[in-house]
């Protein structure tokens, strides 16, 4: 066993190198600036709530103390609405793919992932006993070569939208593909979650997928504005969910507060569009708005995630750090977040940007790279 010095030495050598290498993490508390870096696309999170929780916390996991009625109403509702047959609310999106990809698999199985997968989808395989296999990003003809080196069941992890390029994940095709291989598809809906489809469905919704797909997340942190997430699928999965999953069985469920804070979010999404409409004019403003210079440099996407490629981490954290001193809540996505050269800007737009705003960024931005 290493001693206690070891083990402080280790450490502070780890986070020398990071420090050295221009990509130590830190905390950040902004004031006042322009949001382009929230998930909060279409503002929710800032709705002042007229709900008053009768109690403060749930006092237990669903299992033992901490269900309710209104957890069983929330997790109904919020089926029907993203048209499933049934949906089991975890505590965040990191814990439901955790929760998900560590017990859904034996080590027959094959889970294969797109090579830009969430972090909490890999976390979640690494837990599991079944064999694993990334496939190049997007791309159906990688896919086909991992099918055909599968065994036992086979799951197939995509999202909707990346979180980092803000692309779209080709689903009709992995589905084609999916089928011939009788592969199983788990989709990732978090940031397409109040984004995409009518009000905000989903991609499966939007292309009338949603009965083929074996498992959707859905996380309420991005665009809800709020906490937790849901896992939708059949009464099947959710009753498996109930029985195997370790971060849904030993944790403390949401509070009530919370659980009010992800229905009025619904309710907002039921009942009108405007924000989404709005956020969707602004992103096509976005990408109308990038310049010949700055064309080079972009990563096209259609979502509420938009990003410039800088060149290296130091560039990067240099050129947040200047937007930020202009008022511009940028930030800088560096290695090994994602791979050597392809650090960037990564700029996301809400419903409640102002054209001037994102105009005035991309100058700043456009500036601060030429
Ligand atoms: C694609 C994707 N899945 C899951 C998560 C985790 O969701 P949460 O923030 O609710 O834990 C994120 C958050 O960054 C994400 O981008």
């Amino acid at each position: 066993m290493p001693s206690r010095s070891h083990i402080a030495d280790k450490i502070r050598a780890k986070l020398k190198k990071r420090k050295k290498e221009g990509n130590l993490r830190k905390l950040q508390i902004s004031y006042g600036l322009i949001d382009f870096c929230s998930n909060d696309y279409l503002g929710f999170s800032k709705k002042k709530s007229n709900f008053r929780p009768k109690s403060q916390g749930s006092t237990g996991s669903r299992l033992i103390g901490g269900n309710s009625l209104l957890f069983e109403k929330i997790e109904t509702k919020i089926s029907v609405f993203h048209r499933a047959e049934a949906g089991l609310i975890f505590n965040s999106g990191y814990n439901a793919n955790i929760g998900l990809f560590s017990c859904i698999a034996d080590k027959s199985d094959t889970i294969i992932f797109d090579q830009f997968i969430h972090a909490s989808i890999r976390d979640g395989i690494r837990l599991s006993p079944a064999r694993s296999f990334s496939f190049e990003h997007n791309n159906t003809n990688s896919l086909e070569k991992k099918l055909q080196q599968a065994s036992g069941n086979i799951l197939v992890a995509i999202e909707s939208i990346y979180s980092m390029d803000g692309d779209q994940c080709e689903l009709k095709k992995i589905l084609t593909l999916c089928k011939k291989y009788k592969a199983q598809i788990i989709l990732d809906e978090a940031h397409a979650t109040g984004v995409i489809g009518k009000h905000g469905r989903g991609l499966a919704c939007k292309l009338r997928l949603e009965n083929h797909i074996f498992a959707r997340i859905h996380s309420f942190g991005k665009s809800m504005g709020c906490h937790g997430a849901i896992i939708l699928g059949s009464k099947e999965l959710r009753e498996y969910l109930i029985n195997f999953s370790g971060a849904f069985i030993y944790t403390t469920a949401l509070s009530e507060g919370s659980l009010m804070a992800i229905d009025n979010s619904y309710e907002e999404l039921k009942s009108g569009t405007e924000k989404i409409h709005q956020l969707q004019k602004n992103i096509t403003f976005f990408k109308e708005s990038i310049s010949k210079k700055l064309k080079k440099h972009y990563i096209s996407s259609n979502s509420s995630i938009q990003c410039i490629l800088v060149g290296g981490n130091k560039k990067a954290r240099k050129t947040e750090s200047i937007l930020q001193k202009r008022g511009y809540d940028v930030r800088a996505i560096c290695h090994p977040t994602v791979a050597k050269g392809r650090e960037r800007l990564r700029i996301c737009i809400h419903s409640f940007n102002s054209e001037n705003e994102i105009k005035k960024c991309l100058l700043n931005i456009e500036e601060l790279l030429s």
